[in-house]
């Protein structure tokens, strides 16, 4: 996928995601503890609000960079963190997650991001390289799935309808422990912590949900490959697994994601 793609999307995911996930990004900092006078690098931070908390943790001390692909992301970051009264200075960079800038850190996040990322392992292997002693690593990812939420919901309907690309799907099974711990092993991290939390989501119907989800970069792939007609009929399927069965059904659900801080091996 194009890193542009998040160029583009950047008032949809403004508007239907950023105040959605916040609850999530002060989860994160809950279980992640970024302390006064550390040094702490954000790796696709987008549009930065998981740095608000970030900085309030940190007391204004310390180092925060946050790096980003995305020009607009960034762009859209500087512009959040003038007004917010942020009481530390913060480095915004586009840059790649992998680049760590030639620096040590004692901590290095990542929300909402590492499915994005084409090479993983080798992403998480240079993280370990660049942590200071006692550095931890800390990921925010959704998952594991909820049989009946409105995201599987989309997913198994796209399993059905276009079984080419269902398997995205199955990101999300990649949250459990297990499936973390080894993926952290292979970058020569250790999981010290495994959290799975939740916020309550709304949508006035389900419509709503469905047309946001379609906005962020993780989907828009397959409304263009798919075409507008392969779209409809899978917005019906999702609407007909839905109790009552309709676009206008609203939804409340809490979907799952889970934290993981990890820590350099051996
Ligand atoms: C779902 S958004 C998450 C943004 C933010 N962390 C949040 O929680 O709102 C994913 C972000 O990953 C960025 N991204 C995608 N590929 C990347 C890469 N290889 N390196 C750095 N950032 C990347 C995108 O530009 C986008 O801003």
């Amino acid at each position: 996928m194009p890193s542009n793609c998040w160029d583009k999307v950047v008032p949809h995911y403004l508007d239907f995601w950023v105040p959605r996930l916040i609850p999530y990004h002060e989860d994160l900092v809950r279980k992640s503890v970024p302390r006064p006078g550390e040094r702490v690098l954000v790796t696709a931070a987008g549009p930065g609000a998981e740095l608000l908390p970030i900085s309030r943790a940190m007391e204004g001390r310390g180092e925060l960079v946050a790096t980003d692909t995305s020009e607009a992301m960034i762009e859209h970051a500087k512009q959040l963190i003038g007004p917010a009264e942020i009481k530390m200075p913060i480095e915004l960079r586009v840059a790649d997650a992998s680049d760590t800038l030639g620096r040590r850190w004692d901590l290095i996040m990542n929300a909402f991001g590492m499915w994005q990322l084409e090479d993983r392992i080798g992403t998480l292997s240079a993280w370990r390289d660049a942590l200071a002693d006692g550095g931890r690593v800390a990921l925010l990812v959704w998952g594991p799935p909820d049989p009946d939420g409105p995201f599987e919901l989309v997913g198994s309907s796209l399993q059905d309808l276009e079984p080419a690309l269902g398997e995205h799907t199955r990101r999300r099974e990649l949250a459990a422990r297990e499936s973390m711990a080894t993926m952290l092993e292979q970058a020569g991290l250790q999981l010290v912590r495994h959290a799975v939390v939740r916020n309550v989501m709304e949508f006035g119907a389900a419509e709503g949900f469905f047309k946001a989800l379609f906005s962020g970069c993780s989907y828009v792939q397959f409304a263009e490959t798919l075409g507008r007609e392969r779209i409809e009929a899978l917005a019906q399927a999702f609407y007909a697994r839905l109790s009552p069965p309709s676009p206008r059904t609203p939804l409340s659900f809490a979907p799952a994601a889970a934290i993981a801080i990890a820590e350099r091996a051996g």
